[in-house]
């Protein structure tokens, strides 16, 4: 039989070498590579057709297949990030920084489920059960259903879980679990992508939810293997800047509902508060028109978010200023000063530029590149904004501006919250009955000649 080719697999990106290394090429992660052995008979010469395998059941697009059943916890932002509850048979990943909530919302969720029939099970891998039941009366939770384990041997866990037959099972952290049948250390990444197939495989076979907590390292990812994130249905994550009280729940991905959804909560003395209006709490601290203060009108997921971009433009005494963002892309920011200088003539050049969106919220839309050109002109020229504006459209390279998505959506949500004007890009589909007094833009030279008079 012929030497098998690849046998080295690397177990954080499943690249296979032909020979074994400290550290991946592909991923950069140490010591993940091992030496996996290949199938006994090998692929045949006469090709898998010749040999009979099961015969596999196909069906029609058109066969109705019943919606998922959905467990809902009542606690309307995470519910909402779910895409309307929790899916029976769904396995997820809650990422987070230490320290950010992630134990909290758990268990508040676990009680939550608990209380609308689930039984739900919380393992922890990282506290013992008393500083669990601590936490719980903090939250004033200790009345709740909710069945309290402390144990990092998933073989053990398993077999509770099998006697106790629970719908809903959280893990706190995947990161401590281990398997004896695996010869790596706790917290490889070897042990974590073993206990996650473990968990995922647990819950498909037996139809509950499995929800997993993971920790992310510095760079944002979820630390352990990326193939944990491929493995499970849902990826969420749970962020929010130190010294800020709100956190912020995301969809990256869900098999089961729209990713890009979010759930806005407040950390409080006693647990996580839902925020049903995110808009006036990203806007709270707003007083008198500021120069660079602009605000933009988002979506996020499914609903419209107002927040606030600030810009500071100041001389610098650097031979390279500084560009420094906060919560938007620092590529999109380049681009945008990029147009300004050339398509409208507006040099940033010995001026250091800092971006920052107000309230520790991240912006991923390009719908917001105006609100920055906007934020980044009127900090320049040191002049605010009218006061009760709200701006949004997207920039291309030409310095023309784009209509976007959800227009209505986003005015009928400023003049709820008591906007009166609005910048948009020309050709947006505003409709009619908003009241919103509306300045369509054909370019960003529109904006610099109609607003700030500049150029
Ligand atoms: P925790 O849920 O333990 O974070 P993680 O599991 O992501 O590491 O939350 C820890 C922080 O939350 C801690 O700094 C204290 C704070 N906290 C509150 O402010 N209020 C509360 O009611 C609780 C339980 C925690
Ligand atoms: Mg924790």
């Amino acid at each position: 039989m012929a030497k098998a080719a690849l046998t080295f697999v690397c177990q954080s990106c499943g690249t296979g070498f032909s020979k074994w290394a400290g550290r991946c090429e592909n991923c950069g992660e140490w010591n993940t590579i091992v030496e996996e052995k290949p199938l006994s008979e090998g692929p045949s010469k006469k090709g898998l057709g010749a040999q009979r395998g099961q015969k596999v059941k196909l069906t029609d697009l058109a066969t109705t297949e019943a919606a998922p059943a959905r467990a809902v916890s009542g606690m309307a932002e995470l519910d909402r990030v779910l895409g309307g509850g929790l899916v029976q048979g769904s396995a997820l990943l809650v990422g987070g920084d230490p320290g950010i909530g992630k134990s909290t919302l758990l268990l508040q969720a676990a009680a939550a489920f608990a209380r609308g029939g689930l039984k739900a099970v919380y393992i922890s891998g990282e506290e013992a059960t008393a500083q669990v039941r601590m936490r719980a009366h903090r939250l004033g939770l200790a009345e709740a259903p909710v069945k309290l384990g402390a144990e990092t041997n998933l073989r053990d866990i398993l077999t509770t879980l099998e006697a106790e037959k629970p719908d809903l099972v959280i893990i706190d952290s995947i990161q401590t679990m281990w398997l004896d049948s695996v010869d790596s250390a706790p917290g490889s990444v070897g042990q974590v992508r073993a206990a996650a197939h473990e968990l995922v495989t647990f819950a498909k076979r037996r139809g509950i939810a499995v929800i997993l907590v993971g920790h992310v390292t510095k760079e944002g990812q979820i630390a352990g293997p990326r193939v944990v994130e491929h493995m499970v249905d849902t990826v969420l994550y749970f962020e929010g800047e130190r010294g800020h009280q709100f956190r912020i729940l995301r969809a990256v991905k869900n098999r089961f509902g729209p990713a890009a959804e979010i759930g806005v909560f407040e950390m409080t003395g006693d647990g996580l508060a839902e925020v049903a209006n995110p808009s006036a709490l990203f806007l709270s601290d707003r007083d008198k028109p500021a120069p660079g203060a602009v605000v933009f009108a988002g979506i996020e997921g499914t609903r419209p978010v107002l927040v606030e971009f600030q810009a500071l433009v100041a001389p610098t005494p650097h031979a390279n200023p500084r560009r420094t963002v906060v919560g938007w892309d620092g590529g999109r920011l380049a681009m945008i000063l990029a147009v300004l200088e050339a398509r409208c003539g507006i040099p940033f050049a010995g001026l250091d530029v800092y971006l920052n969106v107000a309230g520790g919220m991240r912006v991923a839309e390009p719908a917001a590149d105006l609100a920055v050109a906007a934020a980044l002109l009127s900090a320049r020229e040191d002049t605010p904004l009218p006061s009760e504006t709200v701006v949004f459209g997207e920039l291309s390279l030409s310095g023309s501006l784009r209509p976007v998505a959800q227009t209505e959506n986003r005015l009928k949500e400023a003049q709820k919250l008591g906007f009166t004007t609005a910048m948009v890009a020309a050709r947006s589909k505003t409709g009619s009955e908003t009241g919103m007094v509306v300045t369509a833009l054909d370019d960003l030279a529109a904006l610099v000649g109609d607003v700030f008079g500049a150029g």
